[in-house]
Order: C-alpha cells, then structure tokens, then sequence
C-alpha cells in the first residue's frame, strides 16, 4: 500500500516500483525519520492539532518501533517505497487510524529534507572528530621528527633542508581548515525545513521553531520553497569532503613516494602494506594507494550532486532522491578512508639516515651559502650569482659545498671566512631558520602547541 494510494491512481508497474523505491538507501535513516515524526506529533499537540492522547499514542508507538529496529526485531521492509513510507505504514499497522494523524500538515518534501540534514549534521561531526584524532597523530609523528633533517621540494627537486616535522605538520594544518569547513558547513545544515510541508506551507497553526528546536535544530528555514529544494547542504559537505580527500590522497603519494626504493624515507608497518603474489621482495603501499584512488570517487559524488541539481526549477522534483546515495557515499567514503590512514600514519616510522643523505645531495644549503654572503654585505642578487658559480664549480669537481676548503671559497669571493662551514652545514640550515612558521625543530614545537590549542578549543 503506498502512501500516495487514494483511489485516482491505478497500480504501479513492478519495474516502475522498484524503480521508485528508495528504501535500499535511505532506510539507514529510520532514526533521523521517527525522531522527526516524534517532535512532529508533540508539536502538533501542543498546537491542539491533534489531541495529547493522540500525540501520546503516536509517540509511544513510534519510540516501541525505533527500539524494535535498534534490537533487530523489526526489519526495515526492503520492497517500501521509503523508509517514510515504511515508518508511517508500520506505526498504522501498531495504532490504526490514529496513526494517519502524523502526516497532518507535513509531507515526505519536508519530511526528507529534515532526516537528510539530521543524519548529516551527526556524520558530519564524526568526520571532525576523525580529523582531531588525524591531527593529534601528525602531532605525534612530528615531535617525533622535529629535528630529523630532509630535502624539503619544489618542482620535485630538492630545494632547501626542512625536518620532517615541519613537512607534516603542513598536514596538519590542510587538515585543521578541514575541520573549519566542515564546522562551518553544520551551521547551515542545521537549519530545519520541516513544516514547509509540500513547498508552501500550511493553514494548520504549526509552531515550527519549538519543533526545530525540539530537534537540536538551530533554526527553521523562513522560505517553504526553499525548504523542500535547497540541498546546497549536500554540496557544500561534498566539497569539503572531497577537499579532505585532496588532502589524504597528497599526504599518500607521498607516502607512497616516500617508500619505495628510490626514497626509502618512510617504512609502512606490515599491518597496512601488503606483499606481492609473484614477486617475494614486494612490500606495496594499497591502502595508501586505494585511499588516493577512493579521492577520485568523492569528487565524483560532488559532481553527481552539482549536476543533479543543476537546471531542477523549484520545488521538490524527484530528481533529488538521487542526492542521497552520493552524499552518504561521500561520508562514508572519507570515514572509511580516516579510519585505516589514522593508524597507518601512527605506524609509520621514519630513515633518518637515508632522509639526511639525500639532504646532503644536490645542494639544498646553496641558499644558505648566498644568505651568508648578503649577511655579508653582499647584494642579494649578486650572491646568488656567485653561489651559483661555486655550485657549478662543486659540480665539475664532484663536491659538497660542505667539502670545499677556504681557500676555494676565497676564490669565488673575499668574503668568505671559516664561518662558511657553519653556514653551510645542513642541521644549522634548519635550527637557524626564525621566521614564523619556518622549517626549525623549536618552530614545529610551536606549531604543535598551536594546533593542540585550535582543535582543544576551537
Ligand atoms: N524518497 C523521496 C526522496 O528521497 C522522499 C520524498 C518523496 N516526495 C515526493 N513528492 N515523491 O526524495
């Protein structure tokens, strides 16, 4: 029996209804929809809509069916049209007539729109809570590593000694703005549509703000066509996802990056590599690699959802019952993707020794050697020249710039004293750094202390 059944209509086809059903995914918010319902009837007695003993026996009725699903006593029908539908038809087949009281003055637009952003508004924050507990373990790993010395990149060149620290706390902030966004995107979630009723409101006196408030709802949206069209909430959760996707799949790559051969900077624990059905000496990164690869399928579900809606006029069209099926795989997705890279990461452990000797190649102090002159006296411009003579010159002889003598030095320019070496030596290219934010030991302590701070108290 379908809600909508009144006699006008003939019966559905059975494609056509199987088709139409929605119920494969949006039965997983059954407690989002009788929790709905429950501040719905309360509301509808105290605005004498509907009696408090009809309110009582709704209500009691609804609490009873939420616990026998909880307690797998009542399993969600799988050929209902939705988990609406199902709800109200299983609280009529408990009740009677009463029951049919529930749907006065709302209807399965507002209905949707209310479950849709109450079960986000939750998802949404166990996403942030698996962001703190990503940030905490970057915390970890980068006091940890505040002063093990790396080449740090540009162009995938070596460019300029960093610690490893430092490189992952820029993690860790990408990570804290997720959090920002995210937090942000629940303020305009929580806004409750319900009460809109089909897209124009109702003659029934409802008391909307109790009831959005009853529902842990901010406030209720002031625009009835608004309310049953708007899902930019699901696009604006999707974007944010998908940015913390960007985010997780770049820290992979590099990780990936990281251990194999060629790096050997990293090693992945066992418990989150896997070998190889042919050849014995392979130790693969797949989760890191499956966790980039999954990046792909967040965006996609952005997509999906800015298409869908894209050209839709108002109001509700059924189009939007599509909306579900990307969101949740979106939420889902990054959820899965947290909770296998949190332990990873937290298993990770770091080749100072290889990180340091590929520090030691490929000149990453030649900027130290031109601030040292510009310290000097020397135009900024005019040392960098002479460093870059000095690197061509270590570079026809096969040196460091740590292994040319004084006298080398000299010949490029007067300036140079002993002090060269301190200035080219790679651990002081790093603890001399002061500037804000910059790539020292003492510098990732701070920022350490200040992201503890943010994701503590906001
Ligand atoms: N299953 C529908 C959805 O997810 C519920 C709303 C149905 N409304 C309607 N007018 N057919 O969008």
């Amino acid at each position: 029996m379908k809600l909508w059944e009144n006699g006008l209509h003939g019966e559905l086809n059975k494609f056509a209804d199987d088709f139409n059903s929605s119920i494969s995914v949006d039965g997983r918010m059954y407690k989002q929809d009788i929790t709905g319902s429950i501040a719905h009837a309360e509301m509808l007695a105290r605005q004498n809509i509907i009696t408090v003993d009809e309110s009582i026996t709704i209500v009691t009725a609804l609490k009873q069916i939420l616990s026998d699903i909880d307690e797998g006593k009542l399993g969600i029908d799988p050929t209902a049209e939705d988990i609406h539908s199902f709800v109200e038809g299983e609280l009529v087949s408990r009740v009677g007539d009463v029951g049919k009281k529930l749907h006065t003055a709302r209807s399965r637009n507002d209905q949707v729109a209310v479950d849709v952003r109450m079960y986000l508004r939750e998802e949404a924050t166990n996403v942030i809570d698996l962001l703190k507990e990503l940030i905490e373990v970057i915390s970890k790993q980068a006091l940890k590593y505040k002063d093990t010395v790396m080449p740090g990149y540009t162009h995938l060149q070596r460019a300029q000694p960093i610690t490893f620290g430092h490189h992952l706390m820029a993690y860790g902030f990408m990570f804290l703005r997720d959090i920002e966004r995210v937090e942000d995107a629940i303020k305009r979630i929580n806004i409750s549509p319900l009460g809109s009723c089909a897209l124009a409101g109702t003659s029934f006196p409802l008391d909307r703000i109790s009831c959005a408030k009853a529902l842990g709802f901010d406030d209720a949206c002031r625009n009835s066509i608004d309310g049953v069209s708007d899902r930019d909430f699901c696009v604006e959760l999707a974007a944010d996802l998908s940015l913390i996707m960007t985010h997780l799949s770049r820290f992979c790559e590099e990780i990936i990056m990281w251990s194999s051969w060629e790096f050997r900077f990293v090693n992945i624990d066992d418990g989150f590599s896997t070998g190889s059905s042919i050849m014995p000496q392979k130790k693969n990164p797949d989760i890191a690699e499956l966790i980039r690869g999954k990046t792909g399928r967040v965006y996609g579900d952005l997509n999906g959802l800015l298409t869908l809606l894209k050209g839709l006029p108002l109001a509700y069209n059924k189009d939007m019952q599509e909306d579900k099926e990307a969101i949740f795989d979106a939420v889902d997705t990054v959820q899965l993707c947290l909770s296998v890279f949190i332990p990873m990461l937290d298993t990770i452990t770091a080749n100072p020794e290889n990180m340091r000797k590929a520090a030691a190649a490929g000149f990453i102090n030649a900027t130290d050697c031109a601030d040292y002159l510009a310290k000097k006296g020397i135009p900024f411009r005019a040392a960098y020249a002479t460093t870059g003579e000095i690197v061509a010159y270590c570079t026809k002889n096969e040196k460091t710039l740590e292994e040319m003598t004084i006298e080398e030095y000299k010949s490029f320019a007067s300036n140079f004293e002993e002090d060269i070496f301190d200035a080219v030596n790679l651990e002081n290219g790093v603890t001399r750094r002061v500037s804000l934010g910059c790539a020292s030991g003492n510098s990732v302590e701070e920022q350490i202390k200040y992201i503890t701070e943010k994701i503590n108290n906001g």
